[in-house]
């Protein structure tokens, strides 16, 4: 047994893989969700104590309680379009929940932090890849509530002796390999599940945001990551802080970009059918091309994506959309 993690937003899409990569590490899972945006069904990985991260009383005493040896904070928004349009729910949750998770941990003598930080810090750069010393501007609230909390846990780590490692991911994709949790959001707002959620109803049409980009074939260029990758590169971090490693940050992309139509293309060699689309106009704010320089990651943590090919991001959230559909979803 490594210890205990406490696990915020261990019922989302991210949170619930990374669950069971801790568990597989042999950490005991805590999960702490609101299920405003999670589903009590895919924490099955560890217990699960129903708490919002913006109620100090609770949070405390559930941390009191559970006594963690570090923290894996995920519980947050992540709708860049949301985040424009209610930047206070942002700044909110976001940012002031990360400071009740770190001001709980303070209390309860927690020191290790893994943060779930995102590619919209560095807004639209210009180079590629982007390494983690890339100025971040971001360009959205949703980028600004993660980059004011990167520099809150430096502050905390300096005065408090928390450390933390920050990891900016970039477009998370796929699903659990054995279909046991996977990607649900609602509303759903994202390019794979949305192309692969159409191929099981009639008369669906995927949008393509733009076709006059500065790129291969004119659409967006994205750093697509398996989550079980991802979720591979937490359990990383947890043993990096274990092992007394300092406060860090990296990237987590594989290095290699995918245009929106080669995702199309993946969508309909992998379900046999072809994806129907119409060329949209550009999505505001989507930058043409985000590509991670991941290689700190591989150095410091070891890290190296495996199922991060896109038709094993695309195969593993096909079975897993196909489930969900089965299960009356
Ligand atoms: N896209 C379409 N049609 C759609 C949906 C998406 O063409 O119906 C395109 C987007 O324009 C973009 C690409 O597909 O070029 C990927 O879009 P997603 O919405 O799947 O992902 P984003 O790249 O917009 O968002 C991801 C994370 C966010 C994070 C952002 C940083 O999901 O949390 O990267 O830019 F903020």
């Amino acid at each position: 047994m490594s210890g205990t993690v406490f696990v915020t937003g261990g019922a989302g899409y991210v949170g619930s893989h990374c669950c069971k990569a801790f568990h597989q590490a042999g950490w005991n899972v805590v999960t702490y969700d609101n299920l405003s945006r999670g589903w009590r069904d895919l924490v099955r990985w560890g217990e699960l104590i129903e708490g919002d991260i913006l109620d100090e009383a609770r949070l405390a005493s559930a941390m009191a309680d559970v006594k963690p040896d570090a923290v894996a904070h995920f519980a947050a928004l992540a709708y860049v379009g949301e985040s424009v349009d209610d930047p206070g729910l942002y700044y909110r949750n976001n940012t002031l929940g990360s400071m009740a998770i770190l001001d709980a941990m303070k209390t309860a003598g927690v020191d290790k932090l893994i943060f779930s930080s995102t590619c919209a810090t560095y807004g639209v750069p210009d180079r590629m890849p982007m390494t983690e010393d890339t100025p971040q501007s971001p360009i959205n609230p949703y980028g600004w509530s993660k980059l004011f909390v990167e520099k809150i846990l430096d502050d905390y780590g300096h005065a408090h002796g928390i450390r933390s490692v920050k990891l900016r991911y970039f477009n998370a994709a796929g699903a659990d390999a054995n279909g046991e949790t996977g990607e649900r959001h609602e509303p759903e707002t994202h390019l794979i599940p949305l192309a692969l959620q159409g191929q099981l109803r009639d008369g669906f049409g995927l949008t393509i945001f733009g076709d006059d980009f500065d790129t291969r074939d004119g659409t967006c260029v994205r750093d697509y990551v398996h989550v079980t990758d991802l979720a591979d590169a937490h359990a990383r971090a947890l043993d990096y802080l274990r092992g007394g490693g300092g406060s860090e940050v990296f990237n987590l992309g594989t290095g290699t970009g995918t245009t929106v139509m080669e995702i199309v293309e993946a969508v309909a060699r992998v379900t046999g059918r072809p994806v129907q689309h119409t060329i949209g106009p550009r999505r505001e704010g989507d930058p043409p091309a985000l590509v991670a320089g991941a290689d700190k990651a591989r150095e410091m943590l070891g890290w190296q994506p495996r199922h991060s090919d896109i038709d094993t991001i695309i195969s593993t959230a096909w079975g897993w959309h196909q489930k969900e559909a089965n299960s009356g979803r």
